[in-house]
Formats: structure tokens, C-alpha cells, sequence
């Protein structure tokens, strides 16, 4: 990849990642729902979800890796690929778009010059469109990794691109 992003090949949890399925396990004991809260752990690990971590996940909670790679792709949540250490969200359905998230799509190909699926050539940005995130009230939104930012401006999102770079 011309970004450096590299494929995992290989994935077990992390430690703490690992600490965490343990008592998810006694809080889930319904399949289903322990294999959505493995997936945040595996994106909190790699920031996405390759095979092989689909497949670690289906031997932890016992489910096949057919069904969790349905999950994975149902979920827009789950990044498929390797992303940026800062993954820019931009949520484009109905209530965001009336409210500007396009101006917000193009204050952020303007100022890291990323087409959406994107990432910056040195790894650092990700720019996604996604489906509604659920906080419509606010619109318009964007997620930068698990954090929401809401009643985004094209001014408020450079600003906040131009902290991200210093860090
Ligand atoms: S439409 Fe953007 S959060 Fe719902």
C-alpha cells in the first residue's frame, strides 16, 4: 500500500483486550452480543477487523467465522480495512447532509487532499463516509475513532484536523 498501511496476518487479543473478553464473557453469555463487544476490541487493537481476527473471534465465542464475517460486513462500525491512526467519519445521511456534511466532505479533501476510502500518505488520516451514527439531533457529526464530534463546521473540523496533525 502506497500509504504504508500494513495487513495484519497474524491476531491474537491484546492484553488488555484479552482481560476485557474475559469479563465481557460473563456479562454476555448470548453469543451474538459477545461477538459485536469482541469486534470493538479487535478495532481498538488494529483499528480493523482482517480475517484472521475474524477467525480469532469466531474460536473465542464459539460462533462460525462465516457468521461473524456477516457481522463485520453488516456493521459499518467495523472498518475492513486498515485505516489511519485518525479515521474522519463523516456522517452523509438525511439529517447531517440538510445540515452541511458535504461542506464538511470537502473542507476535509480540501485541506488533506483524501477522496473518501482514502488515507493521507503518511498514514495519519482516514476519510470515510458513513451511515447515519444515531446522534441526528446534533448533526451534523463526525467520528474521529471512537469519538463523536457534533454541530460540526467546515471551520470547527479543519481546526481540529490541524490539532490532530500536531500530535
Ligand atoms: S443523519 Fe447523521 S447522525 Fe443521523
Amino acid at each position: 500500500m502506497s500509504n504504508g498501511l500494513q495487513e495484519v496476518t497474524e491476531y491474537s487479543f491484546s492484553k488488555k483486550s484479552d482481560e476485557r473478553f474475559k469479563e465481557l464473557e460473563k456479562k454476555f453469555p448470548e453469543k451474538n452480543s459477545l461477538v459485536l463487544w469482541a469486534l470493538h476490541l479487535v478495532q481498538e487493537d488494529i483499528g480493523y477487523v482482517p480475517e484472521v481476527a475474524m477467525e480469532y473471534v469466531a474460536q473465542k465465542t464459539g460462533v462460525s467465522k462465516s457468521w461473524v464475517s456477516g457481522v463485520v460486513t453488516f456493521y459499518s462500525m467495523y472498518n475492513k480495512k486498515p485505516v489511519g491512526k485518525y479515521h474522519l467519519q463523516v456522517c452523509h445521511n438525511v439529517s447531517c447532509w440538510l445540515n452541511g456534511s458535504d461542506k464538511l466532505e470537502e473542507a476535509i479533501k480540501r485541506k488533506l487532499n483524501i477522496e473518501h476510502g482514502e488515507t493521507t500518505n503518511d498514514g495519519k488520516f482516514t476519510f470515510s463516509h458513513v451511515e447515519c451514527l444515531a446522534s441526528c439531533g446534533t448533526s451534523p457529526v463526525v467520528q474521529v475513532n471512537n469519538d463523536y464530534h457534533e454541530k460540526m463546521t467546515p471551520e470547527k473540523l479543519e481546526e481540529l484536523i490541524d490539532e490532530l496533525k500536531q500530535k
